[in-house]
Order: structure tokens, then C-alpha cells, then sequence
């Protein structure tokens, strides 16, 4: 078997958010198990996780904007109509649907909403370290302006508590350290599953001079981020498309993450599309 046929059947697995690949792609993080990387005892684990369950609501309700993009990427509601993702997401999966207003995938909760129309970023590109580039006819090296605007065929209705639409954060300059986070249904490894019940990681705003040793970073359309103690998530498979979101406003889509999609490590940073410099765009297709 040709490796360019392996390759795209592993990205196809697992799906999409590897996009990047050395050097990029998404990929993720153990989100849960800390333990092993940060020598944590139980006690230490034990005040982690119930100060996290006192004062936190459903993840859903904290990240009332996030969807399933269709099987293996995440996406943000922007009106009742429009849904924010990635456009690698569309590489590997035809994305007819998404699926609202839920924590869970598999258990008949939430609106599955169909998808009438797909506008990919008109500047997207990826290259190969993502894909076979001869395979896919790509040229350039590199992923630049992932994103992806999904039209539904009826509108969602938002109900302010578990389906909400985002506003957009278009703020030019993010102040590094800032507070940020996004939810998905990404895999918890390399090569996993999407998993059924959403979960959200907890990260921070890095400056651009923070990831300038990332071979593919370019802060004129990207975000650069971390995560925060003492999980110090990261993104994994399935999570690319799922949005960085700051008191409920959306500034970035999960686009890639620092080295190879071998694994998905905690602590690895995760690159976000930067929704402040496709706002025009945004706004013209969607009037948003
Ligand atoms: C799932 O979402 C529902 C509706 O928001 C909520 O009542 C429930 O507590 C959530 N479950 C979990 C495990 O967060
Ligand atoms: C669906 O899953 C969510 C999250 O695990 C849970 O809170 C909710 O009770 C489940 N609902 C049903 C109908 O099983």
C-alpha cells in the first residue's frame, strides 16, 4: 500500500485535527490524567476535582456555543444559522450535520441540525506536512486561515442556557495570559475515539514570541496558547474546529497543535485560527 494511502486513512481515523502534522497538527492531550505527567499524590488530585465540581455548572452550560461538527470536529454557534469551524475539518469528512445543545453524542440528547452549505476560508491552505502533497495536488507548506462557516438548513433554537450563540471576539491584540478555554468531544490519545461526553480544557493566551519556534506559526491569523495548572490541557483528535472561547465569546478555532500527532501530550501548546482577522469575512458571509 502506497504510504500516502496510509496516511490518509490514519488522518481519516482519527480524524481531522491532525491536520498538522510535523510540527503542527492537533492533537491532544490526555485531558484527565495528569497524574503521570505532573507526579500529583491523591489528595492533591482529590482538592482538584472537588473544587472543580463546586463551583462549575454542566460543561455544556459553560460552553453553551459548542457543537459536534459532523462526526469528528467541533464547531461554535454564531446565529441560529451559522456554526464556526475548521476548514481542515472538511479534508476527511463531509460534515452534513451538526449536533447542538448537548454533553453527550451517543444518548438521543440535543438537535441534530443538517447542513445546507460549506464556506471554506477563500486564503485556506495546508501542505504537506499535513497530507501527501502530491496526492492532494498541494502546493504550499503550512495550514493558514482554517476556517470554515457551515450553513444550517433550518435554524437552531437557542435557548439561552445549553444552545447559545457566541458572539465574536475580534479583539487585534490578545493580552497574553488571558483566560481561555474550549469543549469538545475529542479523543483523550493519539489515535483514539471521539469520546460521547464533552469535555472542556482550560488554557491561556501565550504571546506570539511564545510560539515563533513553531515552525508553521503566523500570528496574522493564528492564536497561540497553553494550558493552565494544573492539567495543562492541550487539544487532541476530533477537537480541531471546537472554539477558544472568553466569557462566552468566541476568538479562535482549534486548528493545530505543537509537535507530531504521535501523541497527545498535556502541555503541548494548541494553535486557534484567530477569528479577529477573518471578522470581515465572517461578517460578509454570514452578516454576522
Ligand atoms: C448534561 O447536560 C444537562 C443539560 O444541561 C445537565 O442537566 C447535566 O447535568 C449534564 N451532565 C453532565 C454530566 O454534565
Ligand atoms: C446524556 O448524557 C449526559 C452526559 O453524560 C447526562 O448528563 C444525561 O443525563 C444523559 N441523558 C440521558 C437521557 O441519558
Amino acid at each position: 500500500m502506497p504510504s500516502s494511502v496510509v496516511n490518509v486513512f490514519v488522518f481519516s481515523a482519527l480524524f481531522v485535527c491532525n491536520f498538522v502534522h510535523a510540527g503542527v497538527h492537533v492533537h491532544n492531550v490526555q485531558p484527565f490524567d495528569y497524574r503521570s505527567n505532573f507526579n500529583l499524590d491523591r489528595n492533591d488530585i482529590q482538592i482538584v476535582k472537588n473544587k472543580k465540581e463546586n463551583v462549575q455548572s454542566p460543561v455544556n452550560e459553560q460552553f453553551p456555543s459548542a457543537v459536534l461538527f459532523g462526526r469528528t470536529c467541533g464547531g461554535t454557534i454564531i446565529s441560529p444559522t451559522w456554526i464556526l469551524s475548521a476548514a481542515h475539518c472538511t479534508l476527511f469528512t463531509p460534515g452534513r450535520d451538526v449536533l447542538a445543545g448537548t454533553n453527550n453524542t451517543e444518548n438521543g440528547t440535543g438537535l441534530r441540525h443538517r447542513i445546507k452549505r460549506l464556506v471554506v476560508h477563500p486564503r485556506f491552505s495546508v501542505g504537506p506536512y499535513w497530507l501527501n502533497a502530491n496526492r492532494f495536488n498541494i502546493k504550499q507548506v503550512g495550514a493558514r486561515w482554517d476556517f470554515l462557516l457551515a450553513e444550517l438548513e433550518s435554524p437552531l433554537p437557542l435557548d439561552g442556557k445549553t444552545m447559545v450563540a457566541a458572539d465574536l471576539d475580534d479583539r487585534a491584540r490578545l493580552p497574553p495570559g488571558e483566560q481561555v478555554g474550549y469543549a469538545g468531544f475529542g479523543a483523550d490519545r493519539h489515535g483514539g475515539v471521539m469520546r460521547e461526553d464533552m469535555h472542556a480544557m482550560d488554557l491561556e493566551i501565550l504571546a506570539d514570541e511564545d510560539c515563533s519556534d513553531l515552525l508553521e506559526y503566523d500570528g496574522a491569523d493564528m492564536i497561540c496558547t497553553k494550558g493552565r495548572a494544573p492539567r495543562y490541557d492541550s487539544a487532541c483528535n476530533g477537537d480541531s474546529g471546537s472554539g477558544l472561547i472568553r466569557n462566552g465569546k468566541v476568538l479562535g478555532v482549534a486548528s493545530w497543535v505543537e509537535n507530531d500527532a504521535l501523541e497527545c501530550k498535556n502541555g503541548a501548546r494548541v494553535v486557534f485560527s484567530r477569528v479577529a482577522s477573518a471578522r470581515d469575512w465572517i461578517k460578509q458571509v454570514t452578516k454576522v
